[in-house]
């Protein structure tokens, strides 16, 4: 069987999703998408990079936006319980000679920068400096008012050894996709820490490449906003799918691309799934309400294009099986 059960006594203790870090090509163009059109708070910026935040986030930030000459993804980033677990991970990582080293990381506490088996750039932290909470000063609310960071998708060359991995750090899975033989294979997996759907997500394509994160927001209207200001400032063209309802997860949403093609999700409505014993919710490949309860088929590049990792290659998919599109 390609899923198993849970790991409820991880070697180290992942409390959720932080944060990425984008490479950008123009600043002044990223700062125009995220922080004018999508509403995001800037908390600091300096000649190199961008720190940005949702208005419920007490972490110095999200999104980390810095000037480099191609679009690429430097780190994604997951927040740990306390410093014994920072140990612990450290460990866990050297003994699978996998990279470990600990940067000075500005606004972060101790951080570990380490990478999967496929060489996704992994970042673990426990403290971040804290700024204030704008949750309640609505007046500085703008675009899609995105609360918080949700979660980070990507693809992966062979999903069975990405689910592997990180259930074996304790990731839950909450919903999958397989085909539909026999000997079923899985085509992607939807695996959480803090208590929703998912903080992370793979999906079966040339990889590793992220395909997006997704942004919380507190409502579907929200994001029927959000539409609205991108049709008429001059980013109608960066819409790419949807608004809509994702089958998996529920989630209603609208993929966006930013200036550099990096895809960003404005994502709500999921659900709770902290019992430790919740069955995940199995799709069939063919079923085209997995990707798409209602709303338009998801175009081409949605399938297709993703952000490249720093410096690491990439490896053809495992399984070639197509997915059947939305009608
Ligand atoms: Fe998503």
């Amino acid at each position: 069987m390609p899923v198993h059960k849970p790991n409820l006594d991880p070697p180290f203790n992942v409390v959720r999703a932080s944060h990425v870090e984008f490479g950008v090509t123009d600043l002044g163009r990223a700062r125009a998408f995220y922080v004018d059109c999508l509403g995001l708070l800037a908390t600091a910026q300096d000649p190199d990079a961008l720190y940005l935040r949702g208005v419920e986030e007490r972490n110095h930030h999200s999104i980390v936006l810095r000037r480099t000459h191609v679009p690429e993804i430097r780190a994604l980033g997951f927040k740990l319980a306390s410093e014994a677990d920072l140990d612990r991970a450290a460990a866990w990582f050297t003994r699978r000679n996998l990279p470990v080293a600990f940067p000075d990381v500005p606004h972060q506490g101790r951080t570990l920068r380490t990478a999967d088996g496929f060489g996704m750039p992994l970042e673990f932290y426990v403290q971040m400096d804290q700024v204030q909470s704008m949750l309640q000063r609505y007046a500085a609310h703008r675009g899609a008012r995105i609360q918080r960071i949700d979660h980070i998708n990507c693809f992966t060359p062979d999903v069975q050894a990405s689910y592997d991995f990180y259930t074996e750090i304790g990731f839950r899975l909450t919903e999958y996709t397989e085909t539909d033989e026999a000997d079923a294979r899985l085509w992607a997996v939807w695996l959480h820490r803090k208590g929703n759907v998912h903080d992370l997500a793979f999906t079966n394509g040339a990889g590793p490449r992220l395909h997006h994160i997704g942004l919380w927001t507190a409502g579907a209207a929200d994001i029927l906003h959000i539409c609205d200001v991108m049709a008429t400032s001059g980013w109608l063209s960066n819409m790419e799918r949807g608004p809509g309802r994702h089958g998996i997860s529920n989630a209603f949403f609208l993929y966006v691309r930013d200036p550099d093609g990096h895809r960003v999700e404005l994502f709500t409505s999921d659900y709770l799934t902290v019992d430790p014993d919740l069955e995940p919710i199995r799709w069939s490949l063919r079923d085209p309400q997995r990707q798409t309860l209602w709303g338009h088929p998801a175009p081409k590049s949605w399938f297709e294009e993703g952000s490249p990792f720093a410096g690491v290659p990439l490896h053809e998919p495992a399984l070639a099986a197509q997915p059947v599109v939305a009608r």
